[in-house]
């Protein structure tokens, strides 16, 4: 389809004689669709009794007369200051159990009852009123969910809390097992014993942890298919849609995907942080990954600086676009930013938008028309298809309980895992970011890092993907727990070791881990350090190794590298074990630098995939969506590059490109035979999730 352009539209903020100027604009810059209302409760319903459409009505009329299409927004994300002073139990709460206060936005628990009376509310009347209008073309709910709070301790929450326990465990029994209460005298009689985990003396009972992440996942998805059952209950058939923000810690976006029309996304790379061109393809490819198959839509972007880092600086002549290409090369169909208009007033008066308050006579104004054009030139982009052969499993209930405390060592999840894509960006490997239970035949290299807690049914998708003939590596500190964060029973390593032909021993945590920053879309996340490090011996070369150093003996696996330092010197770092018709490769640190550069060239070595272009220039990033192949140079000196196939925004015949700094070509150059390459089309069942329109209740776990 042709490429969705555009932004967050609050007109609201505007008296009524800018929104022909607005409109006009929108028109010159290439704008073809806006969020309309993301933020305008108190303006929609001023008080409880009153409703007015009227602007509304307005503003829509006048973007479907200069053929702007409209994404509507629910604009619960906000609730106006009536429903805080009258209705203070829609208020969160923190850690303490002390109320957050109205001020800001997002200050809603999500579970309360009154809360979603009243949001629901305010979605019929919407969905009433617009669900048949012709320039309504996608509905957004809500907004960022959980971005400014990503656990609520309220008394709603507690009340939510009990009642989705008892129907995850039905009996408190169940529970207890669940949660090993009989450790530290936490036996609960039963379910109205259960608080939140509010402050406590020391570190909460883990496994209580690990379900209290997954109740906070769950609550913000109720409120979404809440609205979303509005929706559809009132007539409404357009795509319904969130923003999602990446690889966000309290939303299992996994959980989530079903239900979403399409997938929506929100991403700002930080100018300041060295790895943001792999941290921001990392995101695109989680989200593209969420259906598999199809394409998404980059929701919210800045065109320059954003106000809610320490510094902010602007981006650098060019990145604008490379970023944007970014998007579409992973499978983007929409480039949206946040947002139209820079506001004149309010905390993000600082951020950039499309339209600077300096004007039109800016550059920032010039890099947003000239990205429309090229944008538009691209006419209709194929569906990106299942291109990838290399899986990278990510799963949020592993990293959830990973980072609980009283671990051997400190992890930080997000950092090890970006390192481990690292290594596949840099040499233009194309990856799908996944869940283990969906790694399949479609693959021919799987890897699992830190897959802490692995659960039966992603244990079982693993070994069916050995046995068909897939490669996989696993490791470090995989396969150690089962769903409810305990042990297993026979040690670690019960579910994978056999396909690994690996025996794990012990850990062997090698010192403190720093906190440093890396920004990932609105997350900062702390980088890994290597608080201490060990060498282990691959191919005849001593590389570096870091975090940990576990005690592991190959049960039939070969050794293809040894520890040479540490505790575990002469045991195995790495080994190779043939199972069914394919192999599993266990890792036990997580090495670092050239350590982990040469542990991935060893297994794409073994399991054969391929680069999408081979040998390109340094800085040069590569992705395919279907036929189309994006290149673009992130690196400062021009670069040629030999490419036969067909510029996709001229139609000319092409055989190499040039790119300066931050240049971009778009180049439809078909793979010779697709199945040849064996590259899968999306299956059935793929195509089936992506346009999954029946509302439902929150997945049974
Ligand atoms: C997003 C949010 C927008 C705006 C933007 C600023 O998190 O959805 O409303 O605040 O950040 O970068």
């Amino acid at each position: 389809m042709t490429v969705l352009y555009g932004a967050d539209y609050n007109p609201e903020q505007w008296p009524a004689d800018v929104w022909d100027e607005d409109v006009r604009l929108m028109q010159q810059a290439g704008v073809n669709i806006v969020s309309l209302g993301i933020f305008a409760w108190s303006r929609i319903q001023p008080s409880e009794d009153v409703w007015d459409f009227a602007w509304l009505d307005t503003v829509i009329e006048k973007l479907q007369a200069g053929g702007v299409q409209v994404n509507l927004a629910t604009a619960t994300a906000s609730p106006p200051p009536w429903v805080s002073a009258r209705y203070p139990e829609t208020l969160p709460a923190d850690e303490n159990g002390a109320s957050y206060w109205p001020g800001s936005r997002q200050h809603f628990a999500p579970s309360s009852p009154t809360y979603r009376r009243l949001a629901g509310e305010l979605v019929r009347r919407l969905a009433e009123r617009y669900a048949h209008h012709p320039a309504v073309v996608m509905w957004h709910v809500g907004n960022e969910f959980g971005c400014h709070l990503p656990m609520d301790f309220s008394d709603s929450a507690r009340d939510a809390y009990r009642v989705w326990l008892q129907s995850r465990y039905a009996s408190i029994d169940v529970l207890n097992d669940a949660w090993g209460t009989s450790f530290w005298s936490q036996r609960y009689g039963s379910f109205d014993e259960i608080f939140p985990p509010r402050l406590a003396p020391y570190s909460h009972n883990p496994s209580s942890m690990l379900d209290y992440r997954r109740f906070t996942s769950d609550m913000l998805l109720e409120c979404y298919l809440m609205e979303r059952e509005i929706l559809l209950a009132a007539g409404a058939t357009q795509p319904i849609t969130t923003n999602f923000m990446g690889p966000f810690k309290p939303a299992d976006y996994r959980r989530w995907a079903p239900f979403m029309d399409v997938i929506a996304d929100d991403c700002y790379p930080d100018p300041t942080n060295p790895n943001r061109v792999r941290d921001a393809a990392f995101q695109r490819d989680l989200v593209r990954s969420l259906k598999r198959g199809t394409p998404w839509l980059l929701w919210e972007q800045a065109t320059d600086a954003v106000n809610w880092r320490p510094s902010n600086p602007g981006k650098r002549p060019g990145a604008l676009l490379a970023e944007t290409a970014q998007s579409i090369a992973r499978g983007a169909d929409g480039i949206m930013f946040f947002q139209w208009r820079q506001s004149r007033a309010g905390s993000e008066k600082f951020h950039s938008a499309m339209l600077p308050h300096a004007g039109t006579g800016t550059r920032t104004w010039d890099a947003v028309t000239d990205l429309g054009a090229r944008l538009a030139a691209l006419g209709d982009l194929p569906a990106p298809g299942r291109d990838a052969r290399v899986a990278l499993v990510f799963d949020w209930e592993s990293w959830w309980a990973v980072e609980e405390r009283d671990h051997p060592i400190e992890i930080d999840y997000l950092a090890l895992v970006l390192e481990w894509y690292g290594a596949f960006h840099a040499r233009n490997i194309q990856v799908d970011v996944i869940g283990p239970e969906e790694v399949d035949e479609g693959y021919d290299l799987a890897v699992a890092p830190v897959l802490y807690l692995l659960r039966d049914e992603g244990a079982a998708a693993l070994s069916r993907f050995v046995e068909g003939g897939g490669t996989l590596l696993a490791g470090p500190f995989s396969d150690i727990v089962d769903t409810h964060d305990q042990f297993r029973s026979g040690g670690f390593l019960t579910q994978l070791g056999p396909l690994l032909g690996v025996r794990f021993e012990d850990f062997g945590a090698l010192g403190g881990v720093s906190t440093g920053g890396t920004g990932v879309g609105a997350q900062t996340v702390r980088a890994a350090g290597a608080g201490g490090t060990v060498t282990f011996d691959l191919r005849g070369a001593s590389l570096p190794g870091g975090i940990v150093a576990e005690r592991v003996h190959a049960v039939g696996a070969s050794v293809i590298a040894t520890f040479e330092t540490g505790l575990t010197a002469g045991s195995p770092a790495l080994t190779r074990h043939a199972h069914g018709a394919g192999e599993g490769w266990y890792v036990a640190t997580q090495p670092v630098a050239e350590g982990l550069d040469a542990v991935v060239a060893a297994v794409v070595e073994a399991s054969g995939v391929r680069p999408v272009i081979d040998a390109l220039p340094a800085g040069v990033e590569a992705a395919r969506r279907g036929d189309l192949v994006t290149l673009i140079n992130h690196g400062d000196d021009r670069v040629e590059i030999a490419i036969e196939g067909t510029d996709a925004e001229t139609g000319a015949h092409i055989q190499h490109v040039v790119l300066e700094s931050q240049g971009v070509a778009f180049v439809t150059a078909p793979v010779a035979s697709r199945a040849a390459a064996g590259v899968l089309e999306p299956s059935a069942g793929d195509e089936a999730a992506a346009s999954v329109t029946a509302a439902g209740a929150v997945p049974a776990r």
